[in-house]
């Protein structure tokens, strides 16, 4: 019994340390709302909540689907103009390698200059096998930062090298990066693709949308619009 006694009170004490590391996380986790909305807005086009269509996406920048399912929702864009807006956020997937630290370049080009932010994805889409896992499994972390920093330098010009180079080691970005992963988690993201619209998740969520799912999804939604003043009442149904 004697030599039991320290045991259970090793067993009482490390299941307090438990529970008290616990709350410190909730606490943690219900302080972590960040300063601004998560996302990166297509072309500085803000949603008008009166009448635009709002197409929120969660992408990762190493995923294959990702890459695909981008021209086509970019031409949609195109085609509807203004009733569309679109924000991407960064999902980075953890069996994707290479996926935090291309969003996290994301982040800090965004912060950099805003209007580089697409161009930079696009760039990550279309150069995508630079940084795939098997492309980069014999990399230190160091080496694929640093191929990173080059890819962004030569991607967003303008000398960005040194900056790009700090935003790397600056806890803010890495923070932004988070964020936007925990923001995903938040709103059930287990995958991408993954697309709502008008906050609304898509039923095939975390596939690729073609051109014509696209339009059998937006079609209806503007044709309602266009009589909003009658189908007011029906939300309240
Ligand atoms: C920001 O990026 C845009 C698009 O890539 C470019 O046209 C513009 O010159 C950049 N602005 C600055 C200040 O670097
Ligand atoms: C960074 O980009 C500039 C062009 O904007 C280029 O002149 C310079 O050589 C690049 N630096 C590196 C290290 O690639």
């Amino acid at each position: 019994m004697e030599i039991l006694k320290p045991k259970l009170g090793l067993l009482i004490l490390s299941a307090l340390l438990f529970v008290f590391n616990l709350s410190i996380w909730t606490i943690h986790g219900q302080g972590s709302i960040p300063a601004r909305i998560d996302g990166f807005v297509y072309k500085n086009h803000l949603p008008d909540y009166a009448d635009t269509i709002m197409i929120e996406a969660f992408f990762d920048p190493v995923c294959q689907d990702c890459r695909d399912a981008w021209p086509t929702l970019k031409q949609i864009l195109e085609d509807y103009g203004p009733r569309l807006s679109l924000i991407v956020h960064p999902f980075a997937l953890a069996y994707h390698d290479n996926a935090f630290v291309t969003s996290r370049a994301l982040h800090i080009v965004n912060k950099l200059n805003a209007s580089a932010t697409y161009h930079l994805l696009e760039q990550f889409f279309e150069h995508q096998e630079n940084f795939y896992n098997q492309q980069t499994f014999a990399m230190s972390r160091a080496s694929v930062v640093d191929h990173i920093v080059r890819f962004v330098n030569k991607t967003v010009g303008d000398d960005s090298l040194s900056a790009v180079e700090s935003g790397f080691s600056d806890s803010r970005s890495d923070l932004a990066t988070r964020i936007s992963f925990k923001y995903g988690c938040s709103r059930g993201v287990m995958g991408t693709p993954y697309f709502f619209v008008n906050g609304f998740p898509l039923p095939n969520a975390g596939s690729a949308v073609d051109y014509d799912g696209w339009r059998s999804i937006i079609d209806p939604l503007i044709n309602m619009q266009g009589k909003s003043g009658d189908e007011t009442p029906h939300f309240f149904l």
